[in-house]
């Protein structure tokens, strides 16, 4: 985009010359609680007068991570409650196809078409798109994919698959939301088979779907949850969740079978629970579906094809990635900030801090709606 940022404040950036820019997209689901929060801010700021790293994650006790992992096992079901911290969302998919392969002795493992799970050589070997992986191949073997959403491809999951990696809802693939009928069925054929469910819940968690978890309104829950992005509050810190039974499996044979020197750094932590609390304090899970609705309302346009959405994840389809870039280009002029995605170049990314007003909405989606006119004659 070129922009160069000088500071963020609340559900805006300022660029150097002072210009401000509505932030839609919040640094890729990142930035819920917006930019600069002063909870966050205030907790990072306590921590640093405290200590920074001590020692290897898991060596020493620290009551950042401690109090962390306390008020995220609170969020979940009690077969998720033993939290392992990593420092971004590729490390959690890593962590967990280790914990996958390490528990069921098995390798392989499926993934989603349109998956996108990380750029690590483990989350790569993951991700639906060739157009990424081709230039760095061999990646790992034994993985095989499904089509999301497809019930018909639930059998190919067998007694040999070691783990299934699905995303709550497909982000990078342009908002893809697979019913909560296939996800109860999946979680059946994942049992029947000894098969660990892993959620990448990176981009939905946090309440960015208007459940504190995407899975909270599928009816089920997976055997490893995974999480980062909007987690820190602007902080790099990811995590994978599970079973003290299938978690145990790390911590003999060899020991320390998971190893990370700055995985639950303090500072990341004390941002990450500043961040859970303010969502949960500030009630911006339940706010989400009007904020949602706001948008289908105010984004009435002939332009647009479709909106597709889980909460405040949503995708705008234009059909072309001339119009897609038009309107990015007409928008960061004034003063607002939009993106298209990885696997979906077709589609305008709405993803704005949680903190967003109703008045913002309005702003962003007047803008949205000019940019949308003065656009619609491009292919
Ligand atoms: C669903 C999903 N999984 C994994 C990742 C990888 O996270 P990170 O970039 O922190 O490694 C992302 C990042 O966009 C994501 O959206």
């Amino acid at each position: 985009m070129g922009l160069e940022i000088a500071f963020g404040k609340g559900n805006y950036l300022y660029d150097t010359a002072g210009k401000a820019y509505l932030d839609l997209i919040a640094g890729i689901s990142v930035s819920n609680v917006g930019h600069a929060n002063p909870a966050v801010n205030e907790a990072i700021r306590k921590q640093t007068d405290l200590h920074l790293h001590t020692l290897v994650y898991g060596e020493h006790i620290q009551a950042p991570q401690v109090l962390l992992a306390k008020a995220l096992s609170d969020t979940l079901p009690p077969q998720l409650g033993r939290i392992f911290f990593v420092n971004s969302g590729s490390e959690a998919v890593e962590g967990a196809m280790k914990l996958a392969k390490r528990y069921t002795g098995r390798f392989e493992i499926l993934a989603c078409d349109r998956a996108y799970h990380g750029s690590s050589q483990g989350a790569l070997s993951l991700n639906g798109d060739e157009y990424f992986k081709r230039n760095f191949r061999p990646l790992l073997p034994g993985i095989g994919q499904i089509h999301y959403g497809s019930f018909s491809d639930l059998e190919k999951i067998t007694n040999k698959t070691a783990a299934v990696f699905i995303e709550t809802v497909q982000g990078e693939a342009g908002i893809r939301v697979a019913c909560s009928r296939y996800f109860q069925e999946l979680r059946k054929r994942c049992t029947e088979t000894g098969t660990l469910l892993v959620m990448d819940e990176i981009q939905t968690g946090y309440g960015r779907t208007g459940t504190f978890w995407g899975f909270e309104k599928m009816g089920m829950a997976p055997d490893i949850l995974l999480m980062a992005k909007g987690m820190g509050g602007g902080m790099p810190i990811g995590a994978f969740a599970s079973s003290p039974e299938f978690m145990n499996c790390l911590t003999e044979n060899p020991v320390l079978g998971h190893i990370s020197t700055f995985g639950g750094h303090p500072v990341c932590c004390a941002a990450a629970l500043a961040t859970l609390q303010y969502i949960r304090e500030n009630r911006l899970c339940e706010m989400v579906e009007e904020k949602e609705l706001l948008f289908y309302r105010l984004l009435r346009h002939p332009s647009v094809l479709e909106i597709r959405s889980s909460g405040l994840l949503m995708a705008v389809e234009l059909g072309s990635f001339e119009k897609v870039w038009a309107v990015i280009e007409y928008c960061l002029k004034n003063g607002l900030i939009t993106d298209w995605f990885l696997h979906c170049n077709t589609a305008l990314r709405i993803a704005p801090p949680l903190t967003i007003s109703s008045e913002e909405i309005e702003q962003a989606c007047a803008i949205l709606c000019r940019a949308l006119d003065e656009t619609a004659t491009r292919n």
